[in-house]
């Protein structure tokens, strides 16, 4: 496994704010701010999109992993760096344009989750395509006794993942989900003890790494426009998705594998 650190910006501090390792055709970015629970401020934000959009290119990254400590995947966008903002400060800084590029990302992102994953964590958990929790995880949106709301998508991306009653609890009252909870309302993926959340989700990553890269992306592609289309046209978009595989060697290299008994070997064409 190699090990690089991206250098933080001299202003915000001497940590590296994320750490990023490649396993094969995985790529792991994790977050590093121990001391405040893997807060989320602007230049965290700013280094993840850049490294997540630079493993996006990356012909030999098909997968992506995020990850936080065992305390905390993240408790939230950082409130210290928040408090004194005004509106015209945040319209301008224009934070959520760098959530924006994360949501762009084509290759499927595996979130490895312990402990908090609170307010802007919870939201960039949901950025995740596949979310491998531990059973220790506290998952919320506490924005509300902070005096605001979640603003990186959790009344959208909450509501659509566990339904409107169970998102108004959870974004009303600030409570915490447990990651069972979670589990039963559709919000993760998987839970697993909390000394397996990174070793499952490495090995969900390094599954999902072995089939067609093309496919992969397409695949997320289609499951993320049923957010966002109707039946007819996700059906419609899905069709697509589908008949244009058909251009790629790995359809031709799975299928033919398949028929002659034997494991494919795809190469991302
Ligand atoms: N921002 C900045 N610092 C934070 C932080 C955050 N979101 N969450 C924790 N920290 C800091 C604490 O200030 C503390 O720092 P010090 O040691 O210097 O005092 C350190 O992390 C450890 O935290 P606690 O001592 O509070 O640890 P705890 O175990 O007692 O409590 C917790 C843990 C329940 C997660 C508590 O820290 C907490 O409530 N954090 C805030 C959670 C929150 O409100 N998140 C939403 C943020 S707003 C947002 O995310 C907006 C959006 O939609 C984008």
């Amino acid at each position: 496994m190699t090990t690089t650190t991206i250098e933080p910006k001299p202003m915000t501090t001497d940590e590296p704010l994320i750490l990023t390792e490649t396993d094969g055709h995985v790529a792991i970015i994790r977050i590093n701010r121990p001391k405040v629970l893997n807060a989320l401020n602007p230049a965290l934000m700013t280094m993840m999109a850049e490294q997540m959009e630079a493993y996006d290119r990356d012909d030999d990254i098909y997968v992506i992993v995020l990850a936080g400590s065992e305390r905390a995947f993240a408790a939230g966008a950082d409130i210290a760096d928040m408090a004194e903002q005004s509106t015209i400060s945040m319209y301008k800084r224009d934070q959520f344009a760098t959530w924006e590029r994360i949501k762009k990302i084509k290759k499927p992102i595996v979130a490895a989750v312990s402990g908090f994953a609170l307010g802007g964590g919870c939201e960039l958990m949901m950025h995740c395509d596949v979310i491998i929790c531990s059973e220790t995880a506290q998952i919320g949106q506490p924005e509300i006794n902070l005096g605001v709301m979640p603003g990186a998508g959790g009344t959208q991306r909450l509501t659509r993942a566990v339904g409107k009653a169970l998102a108004m609890d959870v974004i009303l009252t600030g409570r915490f989900l447990s990651a069972q909870e979670a589990l039963d309302h559709g919000l993760v993926s998987r839970v697993v003890p909390p000394e397996h959340f990174f070793t499952e989700a490495m090995q969900v990553a390094k599954e999902m790494a072995k089939k067609g890269p093309i496919a992969l992306r397409l695949a997320k592609e289609g499951v993320l426009k049923a957010h966002e289309m109707s039946l007819s046209e996700g059906l419609e978009y899905e069709r697509k998705l589908f008949y244009t595989l058909f251009a790629t060697e790995d359809q031709k290299e799975g299928m033919r594998a398949f028929v002659e008994k034997r494991k494919p070997e795809f190469k991302g064409k």
